[in-house]
């Protein structure tokens, strides 16, 4: 494969079934490959990291989006997405980041041990003879964890697949106009969803996040429904990818999961396989020249299996030494869930594969037809004798 084709495949739908071939092609070519005026691949560990950690790259905000497109503001889910953090600059990026990390602690994760311990029992004690993994555990515990953590009531959680399954494909580098239209829908109704939530809970606070991030004021109201969105997206489907990608290796390697096997799903077969930045000021990365306002992809799936940073790159090595992959990102943007998406595969991966010794796929899963949010959509599996 040239790296014309890489590029190509990258872009294209082939990439959802494995991107690897292509970014092992991409890299012959440099760390950093133009791809055209102004827009770069960046595939190497250092490069990737080094660009994430630059106050000078930044993420495409509001000034930027305007800059892009004419009509992007139609589109609502880009418009949640550009109310939050995920895509703001300081100095509106550290004045979220900060309220969100205020509320969003160590201690307030720790708190959630038994609640994930609790959810991963009863998903367990739920599975019986066959079972399709994704909507019995991947789904339930991702979604379970987070509503109740931003004080979502129970009744309301089954909807949120279906809508966050939408709202993403604009995290996506290309989309179709259909995408779009759903993701727009999804993306009113989930705004809908959350103008009403903060509304109940100004009249009833909670001890949840919702209640914390709309008392005080210090988010505009558009801010706050961005964040609300983006904490509840990111917050499940990247870790029900994890989940349900960690199970599959799992089951390929014939591996019982110790728990730093987790940071090794991460590396092999990353939930978020890229994001994008660009260029404030001109940069030298290497011997490549990178022009103010450029456009750079960051590879993270591409970084994670580089043979610079990672002895035996392409192999699935649970217990890898000095293993830090970047799927939660690096810098200033760097994944707030992260410990919280650890804890929880920390316990379920045990708890599943314990509970069930003889678990087997009975077919090909079925991968998500999406290249960044990498994931399944099933996994029928038989369970065997439980312990
Ligand atoms: C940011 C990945 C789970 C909330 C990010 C970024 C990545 C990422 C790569 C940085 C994006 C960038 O720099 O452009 C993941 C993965 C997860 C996961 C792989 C699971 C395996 C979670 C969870 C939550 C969460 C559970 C919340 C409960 C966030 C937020 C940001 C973020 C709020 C934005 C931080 C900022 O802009 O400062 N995540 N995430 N994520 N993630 Fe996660």
């Amino acid at each position: 494969m040239d790296a014309a084709e890489a590029v190509k495949t990258l872009l294209s739908p082939s990439a959802t079934h494995d991107p690897v071939p292509a970014y092992a092609a991409l890299r012959k070519y440099g760390p950093v490959l133009p791809v055209a005026d102004g827009y770069y691949f960046v595939s190497g560990y250092a490069a990737v990291d080094g660009i994430l950690r630059d106050a000078a790259m930044e993420t495409y905000d509001i000034k930027r989006l305007d800059s892009r497109w004419d009509d992007w503001r139609d589109n609502k889910a880009l418009e949640l997405f550009a109310d939050s953090m995920l895509r703001s600059n300081p100095p509106d990026h550290t004045r979220m980041r900060r309220l969100a990390a205020g509320v969003f602690t160590a201690r307030r994760v720790g708190t959630l041990r038994a609640v994930i311990e609790e959810q991963v029992a009863e998903a367990l004690d739920g599975l019986d003879g066959t079972a399709d993994l994704m909507s019995e555990l991947c789904y339930p515990l991702p979604i379970g964890v987070i509503t109740a953590l931003l004080g979502v009531p129970a009744e309301d959680r089954g909807q949120f697949r279906r809508l966050a399954e939408a709202l993403t494909a604009v995290l996506e580098v290309r989309w179709t106009p259909e995408d779009e239209a759903k993701a727009h829908e999804a993306a009113v109704e989930l705004e809908d969803y959350f103008i009403h939530l903060v509304a109940q809970k100004q009249r009833e606070p909670g001890d949840d996040l919702t209640t914390a991030l709309a008392k005080g004021g210090e988010l505009s109201g558009r801010e706050l429904l961005g964040n609300l969105m983006l904490l509840l997206v990111a917050g499940f489907e990247t870790t029900t990818n994890l989940l349900g990608n960690g199970i599959v290796l799992l089951l390929d390697h014939g591996a019982t999961p110790p728990q730093s096997c987790v940071e090794e799903i991460l590396r092999f077969d990353s939930p978020v396989q890229l994001t994008e930045r660009y260029a404030t000021h001109a940069v030298q990365i290497g011997n490549v020249q990178i022009e103010e306002g450029a456009e750079l992809v960051l590879l993270l799936g591409a970084a994670n299996r580089d043979p610079e940073r990672f002895e035996k790159a392409d192999e699935f090595w649970p217990e890898r030494p000095n293993n830090t992959p970047l799927s939660f990102g690096a810098g200033a943007h760097y994944c707030l869930g992260a410990p919280l998406a650890r804890l929880e595969a920390q316990i379920a991966l045990p708890a599943l594969f314990r509970r069930f010794p003889e678990l087997r796929l009975t077919g090909k899963p079925v991968r998500r037809p999406r290249m960044n949010l990498r994931g399944w959509d099933a996994l029928p599996v038989t369970l065997g004798t439980p312990e």
